[in-house]
């Protein structure tokens, strides 16, 4: 049913190039969210254990009778649990909490470079583990600079299928992205509106006003024409709709060079440089 392209991973299977993120949405409001979004027509969903609503993604697909093996599911491990054993044990826990036997894509959400020593690979070689049972189809990363790329590359026998990193108009990321293009690793472009600070940009609402579409909508098929995997969130019905119908119009290549020569590089980010965050959940 869905018109939303299909993206190859390195591993074979296949993501919807446009979901619905979770991030922010009230652990009581998201079965809701979800189901919404799923009648829309969305099949990929992005959450993550530090969102602390994995239940009400699992119920919003119940709820809305679709099978599971039709909606495609990303979690990703918590900050405080890259231990083996505590990595292990919170695997299970997000496949409790969703209520399934298995996620489609399972991501390390922080790369923590100045914390467990240093010590990412121990972690991702947790998450083969994770791929060779089959309880996680696919497995990424998130938040990994090129050096920490390079380093799973040498140290260990799997190369992510994605990487999940901060990439819009403000934003270009296009270090990393181009390392995973050359890689094989697909990029999945976090908070792709940045939050929405993009939207009342004059570049974006000028292509916006000339072709008949909303900002949102403009910034949206950029990512897409870039070939990047996007899941705007959002808790209004009007704009969850909005942002899925993106696929009836293209961005001249003029345009597009517009939305993109807006990078602000380093100044761009919204969120925190992985290359410091060291944040752990309480
Ligand atoms: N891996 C990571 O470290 C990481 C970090 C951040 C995000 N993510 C993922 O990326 C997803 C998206 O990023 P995000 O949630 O940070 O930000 P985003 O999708 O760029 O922006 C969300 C914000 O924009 C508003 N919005 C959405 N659609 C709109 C539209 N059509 N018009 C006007 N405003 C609109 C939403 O408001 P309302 O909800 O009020 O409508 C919300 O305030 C997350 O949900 C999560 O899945 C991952």
């Amino acid at each position: 049913m869905s018109h939303v392209p299909n993206i190859e991973l390195n591993d074979g299977a296949t993501i919807p190039q446009l979901g619905f993120g979770v991030f922010q949405i009230d652990p009581g409001e998201t079965a809701e969210a979800v189901k919404t979004a799923l009648e829309i027509g969305y099949r990929h969903i992005d959450t993550a254990e530090m969102y602390e609503n994995e239940a009400g993604v699992g119920q919003g697909i119940r709820d809305a009778g679709i099978d599971r093996a039709d909606v495609y599911v990303t979690s990703k491990l918590n900050n405080g649990v890259h231990r083996p054993d505590d990595a292990r044990r919170a695997f299970d826990g997000t496949l409790k909490a969703l209520g399934f036997d298995y996620v489609d894509l399972f991501l390390i959400h922080w790369p923590l470079p100045t914390l467990y020593d240093g010590d990412f690979v121990s972690t991702w070689q947790t998450l083969e583990e994770f791929k060779k049972d089959g309880r996680a189809r696919s497995i990424g990363v998130s938040n990994f600079q090129v050096s920490h790329l390079e380093r799973l590359a040498k140290e260990t026998e799997t190369v992510p299928a994605v990487n999940q990193i901060e990439v819009h108009p403000y934003f270009a990321n296009d270090e990393v992205r181009a390392y995973g293009q050359k890689h094989g690793i697909a990029t999945e472009a976090w908070s792709p509106i940045a939050q929405g600070t993009v939207l009342g940009d004059p570049v974006v609402d000028g292509i916006a006003k000339a072709t008949g579409k909303s900002p949102a909508q403009v910034v949206l098929r950029w990512h897409i024409q870039r070939g990047d995997i996007v899941f705007p969130k959002s808790v209004t019905p009007k704009r969850v709709k909005e942002n899925f119908e993106i696929f009836d119009f293209e961005l001249s290549p003029d345009d597009a060079d517009a939305i993109s020569e807006l990078d602000r590089g380093e100044k761009g980010r919204q969120g925190p440089n992985p290359d410091k965050f060291d944040y752990i959940p309480s």
